[in-house]
This record gives C-alpha cells, structure tokens and sequence, in this order.
C-alpha cells in the first residue's frame, strides 16, 4: 500500500557514502574495526555496561561478530555506530550510536556508553552530542529519541545535558537482568 508521504531520507546516502569521523575536543568517533574486538570485550566485563545494555560478550568471536554487524548496519541504512576514541592515546572510550533508523520520517535512537576509566569527563553527551547535530542540522533527520531506565541516573545525565527533552515514562518498557523497568523517553527534534 502506497504511503501519502515521500520519504525524509535517502537509503543511497548510506549504501553510496562512507561512514563518516568526527572530531570533538579530545575525541575522535569512527566506524568500527575488527582490531576494536580486544577492547569492545573488555568494556562487556564491566557491570555497568552488562546492566544497562543487558548483555554479555561471551567470546572473542562474537564480539568480532557483533563489529561486523556494526560496520554493516551503515550500508543497509539500518543502524549508525561508531567508536569514541581518544585521539591521543588511541584507546577505546566508548560507543555511540544511532540506532533504528527510519528512512520513512527521518528518525533514530541514540545509544551509548563509555569506559569505567573514561567516565564523569562528558564523553557521552559530548560524542552524541555530535552525531545529533549532524544528523538533524546536516543530515535531514526529524527526530532523535533516547531511552532509558529511570533507575540509570547517570544516563539521565546525558540526556539533560545534551537538552533533550523528557517527554514521559514508558512504564514497564525495558526488560532488564532484575526484571522490568520503567523507562524515560527523551527526544530532540529538529529545531529545538
Ligand atoms: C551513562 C554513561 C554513558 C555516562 O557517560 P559519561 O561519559 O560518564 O557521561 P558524563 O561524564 O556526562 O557523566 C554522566 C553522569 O555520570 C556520573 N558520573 C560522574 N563521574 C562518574 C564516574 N567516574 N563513574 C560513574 N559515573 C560517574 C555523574 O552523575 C554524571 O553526571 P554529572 O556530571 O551531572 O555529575 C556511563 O556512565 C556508562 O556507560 N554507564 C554504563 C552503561 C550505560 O548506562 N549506558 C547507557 C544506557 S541508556
């Protein structure tokens, strides 16, 4: 059934253009490599992450997999990832993401985290930060949406910080080790 809309984003954009890096202060975000294996696993060890992303790396191997993923998902305009680098050590600080994006109303999630040594420096709000910018103000986006459990107030720091709003509690929505949780939605739309 035909929509009565055109869609917001172009697909040939993702299939046809390389992922691009940005630079903010200190950090470098870049698409992922299979040489991130080593430190994405690392990061899977610690208990924040585990919590709040409700899972675990159990191998090398699958995290070799999910970067391939990763790197995939640009070119099939599914998912936007890239790794948060400190440009002068080079080492892996985190992860931000676009995630579910839709070609149809130009809309995407973002998702995060970062190091335990990296924390409490602005990583995330300043990484997603930068991928919101572009995606709204240069990309054509509309809308970008952050979830996450009211019980990760650190998380909630982020969204304040990056300004987006919080626009209510979906409650019982997020499926975590302890059972469910509330979670907050949050948005920026283009304008705001
Ligand atoms: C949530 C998270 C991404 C924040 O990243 P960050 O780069 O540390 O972000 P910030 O530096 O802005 O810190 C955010 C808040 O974390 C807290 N924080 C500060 N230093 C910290 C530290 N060393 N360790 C843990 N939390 C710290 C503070 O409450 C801070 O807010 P404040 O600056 O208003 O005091 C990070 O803590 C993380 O990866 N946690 C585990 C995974 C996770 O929660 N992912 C998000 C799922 S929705």
């Amino acid at each position: 059934m035909p929509l009565t809309t055109t869609d917001l984003l172009d697909a040939e954009y993702f299939t046809d253009t390389a992922q691009p890096s940005f630079v903010v202060d200190e950090l470098t975000l870049r698409p992922w490599s299979a040489d991130d294996a080593p430190a994405v696993f690392e990061a899977f060890e610690d208990s924040g992450i585990q919590r709040w992303h409700a899972r675990i790396a159990v191998s090398m191997a699958e995290v070799r997999a999910w970067l391939e993923a990763w790197a995939k998902a640009w070119n099939e305009a599914a998912h936007a990832n890239w790794a948060v680098i400190d440009t002068d050590t080079g080492t892996l600080v985190g992860r931000a993401s676009l995630r579910d994006i839709r070609l149809t109303d130009g809309q995407a999630a973002a998702a995060y985290w970062t190091v335990p040594a990296a924390r409490g420096r602005g990583v995330a709000p300043r990484a997603v930060a930068a991928l919101t910018d572009w995606a709204l103000n240069q990309r054509g986006f509309h809308r970008i949406e952050l979830e996450h459990s009211v019980r990760n107030t650190q998380s909630c720091r982020v969204a304040a910080k990056l300004g987006f709003a919080l626009e209510g509690t979906r409650r019982s929505a997020g499926l975590h080790a302890d059972g469910w949780h509330d979670m907050h939605l949050h948005a920026r739309i283009r304008g705001d």
